[in-house]
């Protein structure tokens, strides 16, 4: 059963113009799903690719999701649609020491990383629990598990996404909703010039987050993409706050932080 038979028609993705918003629309038009693709940037060129490779409806919508207006204007959007799966992908981050970092920066992560995938998952699933199916992902991050001096706000960004999407899945698993929060480690993508930052060392590619991400989909409420991130996860949890904490910081100086 493709995924448009399991979930329904139409899938959202936020973030879809570019790293791994990109990849899950095109693993998705693959599947044979409809798609509503919503970022900031123009998609006409993404769409018709997407059109013409898989003959697939795209609907593309160029908006700022850290403007709380912009949300309801998805409303309408969806309001006729079979809408069978949404993607919380839309996510930023900016690296440095908080206070020298602009507070609106902060304002607008928040906006986007956590108040626009509440809104949207809301929104959706109204309509998904009408019909018993459908399923919601969450991107979350190592940093939801670790906290991450020089990106504070952003890790407490991607904790709440893993605190919120773990939540609805004990609180939806018996009514046919399948929620995923998937975890990346540092990938290969914008992400990280525009947070500033190097990207580390060992990075993974986009696709094959959206591969860990739509093989646990179903089966677990969350997944670490990477075998090397995953020993990360476990190792943070082992060892005292403390010890981690300082470990972090120095890692984050070094790697993070350009200067
Ligand atoms: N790359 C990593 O190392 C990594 C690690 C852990 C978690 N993640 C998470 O993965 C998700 C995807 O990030 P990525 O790595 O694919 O980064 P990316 O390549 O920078 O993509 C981010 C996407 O979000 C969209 N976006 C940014 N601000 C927006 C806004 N105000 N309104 C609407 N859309 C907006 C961007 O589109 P426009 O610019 O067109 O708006 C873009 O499509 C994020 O939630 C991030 O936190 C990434």
């Amino acid at each position: 059963m493709n995924l448009s038979n399991k979930y329904g028609k139409w899938a959202i993705v936020t973030g879809a113009s570019s790293g791994i918003g990109k990849e899950f629309a095109f693993y998705l038009a693959r599947e044979k799903m409809n798609l509503i693709l919503i970022s900031r940037r123009n998609k006409n060129e993404l769409a018709k690719q997407l059109k013409e490779q898989y003959g697939t409806e795209i609907i593309s919508l160029d908006l700022d999701l850290s403007i709380p207006e912009n949300l309801e204007i998805i409303k309408e959007e969806i309001e006729e649609r079979d809408i069978g799966i949404l993607i919380n992908n839309a996510g930023f981050s900016k690296v440095g020491n908080f206070v020298k970092n602009d507070i609106n920066t902060y304002m607008e992560m928040i906006n986007l990383n956590c108040t626009a995938p509440v809104y949207l998952t809301h929104i959706t699933l109204e309509k998904m629990l009408n019909k018993k199916r459908g399923a919601i992902i969450f991107l979350g991050s190592l940093l939801a598990y670790q906290p991450a001096p020089y990106m504070s706000v952003y890790s407490a960004t991607k904790s709440f996404d893993l605190t919120f999407g773990l939540s609805l899945y004990s609180e939806l698993k018996k009514q046919g909703i399948d929620i995923l929060v998937i975890n990346p480690g540092s990938t290969k993508t914008e992400f990280h010039q525009i947070a500033g930052s190097s990207g580390g060392f060992f990075q993974r590619r986009a696709d094959d987050v959206v591969r860990t991400a739509m093989k646990s989909l179903g089966k677990k409420p969350t997944a670490v993409d990477g075998i090397i991130n995953k020993i990360l996860v476990t190792g943070g949890r082992i060892i005292p706050v403390k010890l981690s904490l300082a470990i972090t910081e120095k890692i984050a100086r070094l790697i993070y932080v350009k200067n």
